[in-house]
């Protein structure tokens, strides 16, 4: 199975405190992998980092081949490694349906040359 995302020592700290040390892993491509550990283990600090919500103090995050660390997140979105948040912010003013319909809007630029989808979005 060839390397989808590799997260190379990863490190995050907020002052004194440690969130995230020397952290490595690989996913494959098809491959689903599941990151647990207690309230306050830095999981969300990590998601933070792969999609460049925060830059890492040291490590690199490499995606499809291509060195992301540094990347803006919606550059790092149009690249085609999208992410969830912990706690929703939906938009108040669209119904579910709309909400959803947002995604193609994150998806690659090979995927956006899909039909489009109707009405205005
Ligand atoms: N922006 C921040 N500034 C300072 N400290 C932070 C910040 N974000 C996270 N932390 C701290 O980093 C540590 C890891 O937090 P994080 O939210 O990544 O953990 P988590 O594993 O996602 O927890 P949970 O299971 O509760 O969602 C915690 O001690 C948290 O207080
Ligand atoms: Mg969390």
């Amino acid at each position: 199975m060839s390397v989808l995302l590799e997260v190379r020592n990863i490190t995050k700290t907020f002052g004194g405190l440690a969130a995230v040390q020397d952290l490595s892993l690989a996913v494959g491509k098809g491959e689903i992998l599941g990151l647990i550990g207690p309230n306050g283990s830095g999981k969300t600090t990590f998601f933070n980092v792969i999609s460049s919500f925060l830059p890492p103090d040291r490590g690199q995050v490499i995606f499809d081949g291509r060195e992301i660390t540094a990347l803006k997140p919606h550059v790092v979105t149009s690249l085609g490694l999208a992410r969830t948040f912990q706690h929703p912010k939906p938009l108040l003013e669209l119904t579910a349906t709309k909400t959803s319909a947002l995604r193609p809007s994150c998806e690659t630029a090979k995927a956006r040359k899909r039909p489009k989808l109707p009405g205005k979005f």
